[in-house]
């Protein structure tokens, strides 16, 4: 069972405020023709609403029950046909197809421990790629005020859904426990500067060809979020 498992129950209304991203993507995936692969995937908080935008997604997820939730959620908008869901770890994509669009939303990279991992990951995306293909992900590094503000204490991000957030700025970890009723789970999340993600996309063979610091297209100038949109070389 993996940690996702755990809260798959309630992961959409935890998760029910975050909107700001999702035009972001599918006006992407529909400039792009697709099909797009979410790496990633969830319960289709972004796939469904692209699928609904009439551009087809192979979505990626290492979480069972994550992955069904995707499909309930696809059958309910009437989309199911345009959304293929497979079982998988992001630094192994279960996907042979080649694709113009790879997106990894909601800071799910930063799942992956350490920076070989990372760099495994974004390897990963790249090979998903059509000569040419984008893949867009974003990520955060804290501020300061954030970490003060939440460090260590418990609060109600949505009616009967409780949130933690621990910070260590030695190792750059976040440990967000989150818990409804008897259902709970507690993620790290390892963060990395602007100038370490460019390393490691030069290295996996990308080129960053805008780092937004906000989903309204804002420019990044070392805000808490960072968008990457990156080609493949
Ligand atoms: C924050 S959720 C994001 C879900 C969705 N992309 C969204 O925007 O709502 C993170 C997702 O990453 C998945 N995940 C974590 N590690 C993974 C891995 N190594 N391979 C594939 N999926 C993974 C979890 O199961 C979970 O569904």
């Amino acid at each position: 069972m993996t940690l996702y498992d755990r809260i798959a129950r309630f992961y959409d209304p935890w998760s029910r405020s975050v909107t700001e991203d999702v035009g972001f993507y599918v006006e992407l995936a529909v400039a792009s023709g697709g099909p797009v692969v979410e790496l990633a995937v969830g319960t289709g908080r972004i796939a469904v609403p692209i699928a609904e935008a009439g551009v087809n997604v192979i979505g990626v997820d290492s979480s069972p029950e994550m992955l069904t939730a995707a499909r309930a959620a696809a059958v309910s908008a009437g989309v199911s046909e345009r959304l293929d869901v497979r079982l998988g770890d992001l630094r192994e994509p279960p996907v042979p197809e080649r694709v113009p669009l790879a997106i990894c939303p909601f800071r799910s990279l930063l799942h992956m421990e350490t920076e070989p991992e990372k760099l495994r990951a974004l390897r990963a995306a790249r090979d998903l790629l059509e000569p040419d293909g984008r893949f867009v992900f974003d990520v955060f590094a804290p501020s300061r005020e954030d970490i003060e503000e939440t460090h260590d204490r418990w609060l109600e991000r949505e009616p009967g859904i409780f949130e933690r957030a621990v910070w260590d700025e030695g190792s750059r970890t976040l440990s967000l426990s989150v818990r409804s009723g008897r259902d709970a789970a507690t993620f790290g999340l390892h963060w990395l500067s602007a100038p370490e993600w460019q390393r490691l996309l030069d290295m996996a063979g990308f080129d960053v060809e805008t780092l937004y610091g906000w989903f309204d297209g804002r420019t990044y100038e070392g805000d808490e979020d960072m968008i990457f949109v990156c080609r493949r070389r």
